[in-house]
């Protein structure tokens, strides 16, 4: 294991003020508000770096629009961030370095950046709970959480161009594991072999490169739900949620924004060993949630929203 987590991601916009105001509501830490330069921060110190999409530094788009523009992956030592960076090379990739980083691209041309590791570690406390005969939450309440805290970055979601050949590069070139896939059609792939579900996850949509969504982790279902209420409260608009994957069984809620591709919130999916078993799957809507509502739940009356479109449409 090479590079173990996504470190930063760095977004191209064309209302920084918009995106600010947005990653203030999400709950992440603002670092540095420049006129030309946004670092918001999870807990665990996990990069959202927020520019004009003109900025003349940034790698080029690989979609119209407000976008991600590069992934900063995080090694958790120089000695790994070098074995990275040569098993990258020996996979043929060319890998340069500006500004202080090892840089290269992957098969779609997203920009990658390669650093150390600058995340800490955070310690977490999630909510127990109780069952007859469990009871793992004794003369204690439950919350209600009225405000998510992201612990880090999870995952990013990305539109394959060419698959066959994003499957192969973050497989041979990059060290990822499979977790699961549907043949042919997506491929959820993790960082460490002991380690979350997925770090990324490709969907195939050919000729058409893009990024499907960028999600964030949060401490458990409670969070996920009073997190989005409150986002919701706020004004922003639900993409899908909340809801329920069955793979990766992980709790989530999607919003439009500022940055542009819908970002997630997700608690609670499977972590993976040496002993997972990687399953194929048949793409199927019940797969991409077990149950989902779509709209969103109103801020206000806490009953879901009237959704426009409620006919399951085809997702990850
Ligand atoms: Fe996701």
């Amino acid at each position: 294991m090479a590079f173990s987590d996504v470190d930063a991601v760095v977004f191209g916009v064309a209302d920084l003020d918009a995106a600010r105001r947005f990653l203030t509501d999400w709950g992440l830490t603002s670092r540095i508000v420049e006129a030309d330069r946004l670092v918001f921060e999870t807990q665990d110190g996990g990069q959202v770096i927020v520019r004009p999409q003109d900025a003349p530094d940034l790698p080029p788009p690989i979609e119209p629009g407000n976008t991600l523009r590069e992934v900063i992956w995080g090694a958790p030592d120089a000695a790994a961030l070098e074995a990275g960076l040569a098993r990258l090379t020996a996979q043929g990739v060319a890998v340069d370095h500006r500004d202080g980083m090892a840089r290269a691209r992957d098969p779609n041309g997203l920009g990658f950046g390669f650093r150390v590791s600058q995340r800490r570690d955070v310690v977490v406390v999630p909510t127990a709970a109780n069952a007859p005969g469990h009871h793992g939450r004794v003369d204690r309440r439950s919350p209600v959480h009225t405000q998510a805290r992201p612990i880090k970055l999870g995952h990013i979601v990305l539109f394959a161009a060419d698959f066959a050949a994003m499957r192969a590069f973050y497989i041979d070139a990059m060290g990822f594991i499979l977790s699961d896939e549907y043949p042919g059609h997506g491929a959820f792939l993790r960082c460490r072999m002991r380690g979350e579900h997925h770090n990324v996850f490709i969907l195939n949509r050919p000729g058409k490169p893009g990024t499907n969504h960028v999600a964030f982790t949060l401490s458990d279902v409670h969070e996920v739900i009073g997190g989005g209420i409150a986002m919701a409260q706020k004004g922003w608009k639900t993409e899908i949620g909340p809801g329920r994957h069955p793979i990766s069984s992980a709790y989530f809620w999607y919003f439009h924004n500022p940055l542009g591709p819908p970002l997630e919130y997700y608690a609670d999916d499977d972590f993976c060993t040496e002993a997972w078993q990687p399953q194929q799957f048949v793409r199927k809507p019940e797969l991409f949630a077990e149950w989902a509502i779509t709209g969103g739940i109103d801020g206000t009356t806490r009953r879901q929203v009237v959704a426009p479109d409620s006919s399951g449409r085809g997702h990850a």
